[in-house]
């Protein structure tokens, strides 16, 4: 970016900084105040995929709970997969918890200071990488999210499709990256793609780069980035047992550790199939009723789900899953598709 424009930016950035848990301001940093590396990588992990309104509440929960990279590391993991429940994405938080162990284990419990090193930790991608070493550590990396690419598609006119220009944005990005407060310049790119220059109806009047932007001036802001259509996502069957007992107690079962929500619990069930539904298959014989079902969209597929529900005796054993009770359901690592379910199944009841 020329001088001016990244100029641009930092100004504004000193006036309009949005204030975040987990964000040293402008003011604090210039006052020699520096950002601690583990609440912004928990921060750009959790920020992946997920909105900044949902991430807050999961950040101060997580670093109430764990408030350094050691206490994360010595955490049970299946504790963290439960306090992750409902963010999504799973693989991150598995990720999180091999990261944090690295970093107490390979590095003495310091995050590594730049890029390259940034990106042999679990997780941690080019962004993440990116991010952590210029907004913490002040290098000059490139920074660039879907709020940068859109900002940058849209000052420069890049009409190329995405995903296909992302190679172009992120060259335009490197060669505009300031030396002075990379950091700064990073989040503040970030913070004007997302409450200025916004996918819909972006807010020109109050940008600080309305002026050089080629795209406002063509008249075809709220059109960039332009994106090649998405195949449309297939939709997958499956049918998934809430087994419940007299004392409350309902059978949970873990997930395999790799794959789709790895690690995390779930109702036993069935697999899941494209286009028809899959051979009935409950953890236990018992008078099954259907209940409804739920669905629930993933990266590459959307998901119908039938609930089928069963009331059983309090002493009724399975042969696989556990009987959870119900204090302990509040732990469990169960996912947003899986508290559908589960408010499916129950209904009324109380949940958990
Ligand atoms: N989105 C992802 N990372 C961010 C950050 N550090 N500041 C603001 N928004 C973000």
């Amino acid at each position: 970016m020329t001088v001016s424009v990244a100029s641009a930016i930092l100004c504004w950035y000193d006036a309009h900084a949005r204030s975040l848990p987990w964000r040293i301001g402008p003011a604090a940093r210039r006052a020699g105040v520096r950002p601690d590396p583990y609440r912004v990588w928990l921060s750009e992990i959790m920020l992946q995929q997920t909105t900044v309104a949902t991430v807050k509440a999961y950040f101060e929960r997580f670093t109430a709970r764990w408030p350094t990279v050691e206490a994360l590391a010595s955490a049970p993991r299946d504790d963290v997969l439960a306090e992750w429940a409902g963010l999504g994405y799973y693989a991150r938080a598995r990720n999180l918890h091999a990261c944090a162990q690295a970093i107490v284990r390979d590095h003495g419990g310091s995050f590594p200071r730049t890029e390259a090193e940034l990106r042999t930790l679990p997780g941690v991608g080019l962004y993440t990488a990116a991010a952590i070493a210029s907004i913490v550590f002040d290098e000059a990396a490139t920074v660039v999210d879907g709020n940068i690419e859109r900002v940058l598609a849209r000052l420069h006119a890049v009409e190329l499709p995405l995903p296909g220009a992302k190679k172009h944005l992120y060259a335009l990005a490197a060669a505009e990256t300031p030396q002075r407060r990379p950091g700064d310049y990073a989040q503040a790119v970030m913070d004007i793609g997302a409450t200025i220059c916004t996918p819909r109806n972006p807010s020109c009047d109050l940008c600080p780069i309305a002026a050089p932007c080629r795209a406002r001036a063509e008249g075809i802001a709220a059109t960039l980035p332009r994106k090649t259509p998405k195949k449309a996502k297939p939709t997958r069957h499956g049918i998934c047992y809430l087994a419940r007992r007299a004392d409350g107690a309902i059978l949970l079962t873990i997930r395999p550790d790799t794959g789709l929500l790895g690690g995390m619990a779930e109702l036993p069930g069935t697999d899941w199939t494209e286009d028809t539904a899959p051979p009935p298959a409950p953890p236990l014989a018992a008078g099954w009723r259907a209940m409804g079902h739920v669905r629930h969209t993933f990266t590459h597929f959307h998901l119908i789900l039938a609930v089928m529900r069963a009331d059983l005796p309090s002493g009724t054993c399975a042969e696989r899953g556990r009987w959870t009770s119900a204090a302990a359901m509040g732990e469990a690592a169960l996912p947003t598709l899986m508290r559908k379910a589960l408010r499916c199944g129950l209904g009324p009841e109380k949940l958990i």
